[in-house]
């Protein structure tokens, strides 16, 4: 069965709440299709607005991060039942700008992912390998030591509705997006390390983007890659080109 593609947006630390209802309103009729997933990551407090100025269209609002607990004294973070109580369906987890400045590793990643599921949210879960990994030849290895531990204790059935992020860290934002090679690749190195961990079924069901300077122009080539089921995108999930990304075909 062919795996329905997904493409999000990441919104990063950008858009203030009136900025984010704007762009949605703008984004709405040009993100219109019924062949893809369409998710906006958003800042947590640009969700409650987004949500309301995307009511009655098909973009799904989802969040950039989430802690690993459940509640209490932990300033500053929000828990997995503060998304779920306004409707949010997924949640960025373990983004590489996360663990460079914010000290994100693979167990908490796996902690996070956990918690994810446990409340019913989808994990858009990110992996990727930095430029010297890339060089020194042990991407691969890299990237399946990142897959397995953040699928710790994560059962089949939670794994075919996960969505995993290949994102090259050297890619992000610079301009300089992978190859189509490239980017199958790694893709489909992650399904067969899913196939490893569960069971060909699961590898066949769990959806695989690309990120890394997704834009109108290389969008095509990159979704129709077998392994590539859609993209996280940055930069260009803020601007009216996220539209023909969406609509790629
Ligand atoms: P850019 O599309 O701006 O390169 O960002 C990619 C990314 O980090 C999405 O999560």
């Amino acid at each position: 069965m062919a795996r329905r593609k997904i493409i999000a947006g990441n919104w990063k630390m950008n858009k203030t709440p009136s900025e984010a209802v704007a762009l949605v309103n703008e984004l709405k009729p040009l993100v219109a299709t019924e062949d893809a997933d369409v998710v906006f990551c958003v800042p947590a407090i640009d969700i409650i607005p987004a949500m309301e100025a995307a009511k009655g269209s098909n973009i799904c609002i989802g969040a950039e991060n989430m802690y690993y607990e459940e509640s209490g004294a932990y300033t500053g973070e929000i828990a997995p039942a503060m998304l779920t109580d306004v409707g949010v369906k997924y949640v960025i987890i373990g983004h590489s700008e996360r663990r460079e400045y914010f000290a994100e590793t693979d167990e908490t990643v796996n902690k996070k992912v956990l918690k994810a599921f446990e409340h019913g949210i989808t994990p858009i879960i990110c992996c990727g390998e930095s430029l010297t990994q890339r060089e020194q030849g042990i991407t691969i290895d890299w990237i399946r030591q990142q897959i397995k531990i953040a699928f710790l204790n994560v059962t089949a059935d939670q794994a075919k509705t996960a969505v995993i992020a290949y994102e090259p860290i050297w890619a992000i934002g610079t301009g300089k997006v992978a190859t189509t090679e490239q980017a199958q690749e790694v893709c489909h190195a992650i399904r067969v390390c899913i196939g490893e961990i569960f069971d060909q079924a699961t590898a066949e069901a769990i959806r695989i983007q690309y990120g890394g300077s997704v834009s109108a122009s290389n969008a095509a080539e990159l979704f129709a890659q077998a392994d590539i089921d859609g993209g996280l995108v940055g930069g260009a999930s803020l601007k009216a080109d996220f539209g023909k990304i969406v609509n790629y075909k």
